[in-house]
């Protein structure tokens, strides 16, 4: 056998026989009664994994362990520098607090199939909350801490919570994140009215309560029974989790409970080379898929420890925070985003900090949600002197399109590309016309259908519009939204996405819903919103202002109020901080506005006159504007 030879078998009989290989890997997970078909394929592009089966993900991610003999193992170790605090919780103690907390969620009346949404920063209660929704089969939706009040209100408006679970504050190391206030005021703003509200004090700031609507989580979960696990369908949902889409509407991506514990336990041994009992570390957010699925879910469902980390890669309390926590909770495998090793790059490019602890544990970095740029990835191998693997996801995918499987068959690295198809993604290179591109051509990214167990079924209460957005441009495929190329050897290297969605640290923003915001200042006739290149962030969002006539204010306070709104009708996470006021855009004849041509310019990317310009002045204008912003 040569490299990859054990991978490429497994990859093929995955498409070949899909039933039958999904059938064995659903061995590794408890169920309450077994599947009466492996995948319903009777409603394209509706496709069910598991249909008849039962099971609860909470059972699987805790019970099963405690009862299987692993109670006294560590679950979950919070390490939090920007409090100065640790806590360790076992499976028994994880298992026996969640239980708790499912006790407290169903006393408000809330079960199977009901929305709980979890406004909370990363602390064991956030993490306790999501599995104590599972445990009840309540369908949890987590919603990032860096979003503005008004986005909130749009989620509850869109899965009509019964209770929301919330926090007093996040904490960030330069300022305290009011999430009460946050909450209070998305609740007034939203149609769908709220009927309860639990609300963990932090030390760090107490919030105030609305007498009737707010109960405390502590004195509330002293009082409850605890809650056994609820069987649920494989089919049913498990979360929402809402992702920037082309509007400001958010897109409610939905997972079901069945295929994803499926998928994610598939994933710990074989891309993440994870043995039961280990510690694994993502450093992301539990306000992203990634969290969700390599926080929470994974690692538990897997018999691993996970660690939940509050802090940053720098300035908690330096640039070697990663290393700290690697070596001291023995860390194997590391999941971030590139940004976050060019943060640490840019405090500490000799790796002076790292050469201060002991990694002898760990053996792998795993970098997603942002294309890996090679002098990243390259710096990090060298100094970490272990494999990088850069994956390919997505929140619609909910595990690695791509990768490189470290437990399985590790293949040769190739710098700026995320390795091979995960088992059940058949990929393909297509043009416009939805044709196949040979290897190497750069073109849309796109999926045979179905997808693996793991993705998403649907859009919440948006059937349509999940069949509208991604399974009707290229019918049979799935229509990832990136654009990349497949090499001859079959590695797949994305570059950029192909709609309005950007991508800042990491963090993926929607230039549509962003130019909404811009368009409702009432000086601004028209306005375009473009992601520039930033050294550190990968992307960073820039605004282009066209004002009303007759408009004579100082263009800087114009450009305060954008930035001003933004940051209070999206958020801070948005990271709008620039706009250029201009005298018109430029537009093709049928009035596209010719944002990838701005981009260009911005970036200083070679850019051609584009033949169907409605006035080529324009672009002059523009590009004298941004090198004055630039100079
Ligand atoms: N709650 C409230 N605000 C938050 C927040 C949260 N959970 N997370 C970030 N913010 C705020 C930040 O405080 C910052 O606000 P500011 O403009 O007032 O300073 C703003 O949102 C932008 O944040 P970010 O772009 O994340 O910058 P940062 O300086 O806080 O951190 C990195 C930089 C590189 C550490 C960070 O972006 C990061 O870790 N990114 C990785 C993202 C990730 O894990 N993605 C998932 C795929 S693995
Ligand atoms: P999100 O849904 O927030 O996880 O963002 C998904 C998007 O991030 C993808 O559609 C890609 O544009 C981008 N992305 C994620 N991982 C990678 C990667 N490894 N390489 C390139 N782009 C990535």
């Amino acid at each position: 056998m040569t490299e990859g030879d054990k991978y490429r078998a497994l990859h093929a009989r995955s498409l070949s026989d899909p039933e039958g290989f999904w059938a064995e890997q659903a061995q590794a997970i408890d169920w309450t009664k077994r599947w009466d078909k492996v995948l319903d394929a009777s409603k394209p592009p509706f496709y069910r994994w598991f249909k008849g089966g039962e099971l609860n993900a909470c059972h699987n991610a805790l019970d099963r362990h405690v009862e299987g003999g692993r109670a006294d193992q560590l679950a979950l170790i919070y390490d939090s520098p920007v409090t100065t605090s640790k806590q360790k919780f076992t499976y028994r103690e994880l298992r026996d607090r969640v239980a708790a907390i499912a006790g407290m969620i169903a006393a408000q009346g809330v079960g199977k199939g009901d929305r709980v949404i979890i406004y909370m920063p990363m602390i064991p209660e956030a993490v306790m909350a999501m599995l104590a929704c599972a445990r009840l089969g309540a369908v949890h939706s987590v919603v990032f801490g860096g979003f503005a009040a008004k986005e909130l209100a749009s989620r509850i408006d869109d899965c009509n919570p019964k209770l929301v679970l919330t926090a007093s504050c996040g904490i960030e190391p330069n300022r305290v994140v009011h999430y009460k206030p946050l909450l209070d005021q998305a609740i007034d703003m939203a149609k769908h009215k709220v009927p309860r509200v639990i609300l963990f004090q932090r030390p760090q700031e107490t919030a105030s309560m609305v007498a009737g609507r707010d109960l405390d989580w502590v004195e509330t979960v002293k009082g409850a029974k605890p809650a056994a696990c609820v069987p649920v369908a494989a089919t049913d949902p498990l979360y929402i989790l809402y992702t920037s889409g082309t509007t400001g509407y958010p897109k409610g991506v939905v997972r079901d409970t069945g295929g994803y514990c499926v998928a994610l336990h598939w994933s710990m041994k074989n891309l993440y080379g994870v043995k039961p009992g280990e510690v694994y570390w993502c450093a992301s957010d539990i306000g992203w898929v990634v969290g969700h699925s390599y926080i929470v879910y994974g690692p538990l469902i897997y018999g691993a420890t996970s660690i939940l980390y509050e802090g940053k890669p720098v300035g908690t309390p330096d640039a070697g925070a990663f290393w700290r926590v690697i070596s001291e909770h023995k860390a194997m495998a590391l999941f971030t985003a590139p940004t976050a090793f060019r943060a640490i790059k840019r405090e500490d490019p000799d790796g002076k900090l790292f050469k201060k602890y002991d990694l002898r544990n760990f053996r792998t970095l795993f970098l997603a949600g942002e294309r890996g740029d090679p002098p990243t990835v390259d710096w990090a191998q060298k100094l970490l002197g272990v494999r990088v693997v850069d994956h390919w996801w997505q929140t619609e995918t909910g595990w690695a399109i791509c990768g490189n499987f470290e437990g399985l068959d590790p293949m040769p690295i190739k710098l700026g590309s995320t390795s091979v198809p995960s088992p059940g993604w058949k990929l393909e290179v297509l043009d416009e016309h939805g044709h196949a591109m040979k290897a190497g051509e750069v073109g849309a990214l796109a999926a045979k259908l179905p997808l693996p167990p793991g993705t998403f079924p649907t859009l919440w209460n948006a059937d349509e519009r999940y069949k509208q957005g991604y399974m009707t441009e290229f019918p049979g495929y799935y229509k990832t939204g990136d654009a990349g190329f497949i090499d001859e050897d079959g590695y797949v290297s994305v570059m950029t996405r192909v709609d309005d969605v950007i991508n800042v640290a990491g963090h993926r923003l929607s230039t549509g819903q962003i130019e909404e915001v811009l368009g409702a200042h009432n000086d601004v006739a028209e306005c375009a919103v473009i992601g520039i290149a930033d050294e550190l962030k990968g992307q960073v969002p820039l605004g282009l202002l066209v004002l009303k006539s007759g408009v004579n204010r100082p263009h800087e306070e114009i450009v305060g109020d954008v930035v001003t709104m933004v940051r209070e009708r999206i958020g801070p996470v948005a990271f709008f901080k620039s706009a250029l006021v201009v005298h018109r855009l430029p537009k093709t004849r049928s009035g596209k506005i010719l944002r990838g041509t701005m981009q260009k310019m911005a970036d200083n990317q070679p850019w051609t006159m584009p033949a169907t310009i409605e006035d080529p002045a324009v672009l002059d204008e523009i590009a004298t504007a941004m090198k004055k912003e630039t100079t």
